[in-house]
C-alpha cells in the first residue's frame, strides 16, 4: 500500500501494536469524550460540546479507545451539505500530544467525506499550524454560508469569532451539481 492510505495503514499497525484502536463512538463514551474535548475548551484550545450535542451527533464521531477502552482521542465528520462537511472536536489525550493520533483521526475524517463524495472539508480552529501540517489552506468563513447561517449564528461568540477558517480539498472530487447561489437565497425550493 502506498501513499496516505499506506501511511494511515502503518499508523493503525503502530497504534494497535500498544493496544490503541480507531472505533466509532459509542454512547458509553460521551462522558469521557465530555471530559476531554471540555477539557481542552476550559484553556480555549476549542469549543465547548454539551452532552445533548455529543449523543445527537454521536454518528458523527470517531475515538481512539486505550487499551481498556477508555476514550483517547475523538474527532468528529459533520456534513452539512452535499458539497461540504467540518472536521470537529479533535482531541487527543494531553499524555499522547505528538504521536500522530491527530492527523491520524484527521486523515480518517477525510477518509469517511471521501467515501460520501464530498469535495471539501473545513475547520473552524485555535491550531491553524496543526492543519496547516495536514495540506488545510486558510479560507473565509464567509465562504461557508450554511455553516455560518445554520449554525455560527446560534454561538455566543457569533460576533467576535476567534477561530480560523481552513478548508481542504477531498483527494476524489465530488462530480454531482453543486448547489448555486439561488439555491441558498431559496431554500424553500429545495
Ligand atoms: C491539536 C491536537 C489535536 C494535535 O494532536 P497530536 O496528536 O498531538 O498531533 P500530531 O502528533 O498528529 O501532529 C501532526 C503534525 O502537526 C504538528 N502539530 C501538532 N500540534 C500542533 C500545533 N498546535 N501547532 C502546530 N503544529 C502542530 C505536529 O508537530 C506534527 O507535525 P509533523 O508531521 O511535522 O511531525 C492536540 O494537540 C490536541 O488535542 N489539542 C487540544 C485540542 C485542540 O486544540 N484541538 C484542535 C481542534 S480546534
Amino acid at each position: 500500500m502506498t501513499g496516505i492510505a499506506g501511511d494511515l495503514a502503518a499508523r493503525e499497525a503502530a497504534l494497535a501494536q500498544r493496544g490503541y484502536r480507531l472505533r466509532p463512538a459509542r454512547l458509553r463514551d460521551v462522558p469521557q469524550m465530555l471530559t476531554l474535548i471540555n477539557g481542552f475548551a476550559s484553556q480555549g484550545e476549542m469549543l465547548p460540546r454539551s452532552a445533548s450535542e455529543l449523543y445527537e451527533h454521536i454518528r458523527d464521531f470517531l475515538v481512539i479507545a486505550d487499551p481498556d477502552d477508555g476514550v483517547a482521542a475523538t474527532a468528529a465528520l459533520h456534513v452539512l451539505w452535499d458539497d461540504l462537511a467540518e472536521i470537529r472536536s479533535v482531541a487527543v489525550s494531553e499524555t499522547l500530544h505528538g504521536q500522530g493520533i491527530g492527523a491520524y483521526l484527521v486523515e480518517k475524517c477525510v477518509e469517511d467525506a471521501e467515501r460520501l463524495g464530498l469535495p471539501t472539508v473545513f475547520v473552524l480552529t485555535h491550531k491553524p499550524g496543526f492543519y496547516e501540517k495536514l495540506q488545510f489552506e486558510r479560507a473565509d468563513v464567509l465562504s461557508f454560508p450554511r455553516k455560518v447561517w445554520s449554525e455560527c449564528i446560534r454561538c455566543p461568540k457569533f460576533s467576535n469569532c476567534d477561530e480560523i477558517a481552513m478548508s481542504r480539498p477531498v483527494a476524489r472530487a465530488f462530480t454531482g451539481r453543486l448547489p448555486s447561489d439561488d439555491d441558498l437565497l431559496d431554500p424553500i425550493r429545495r
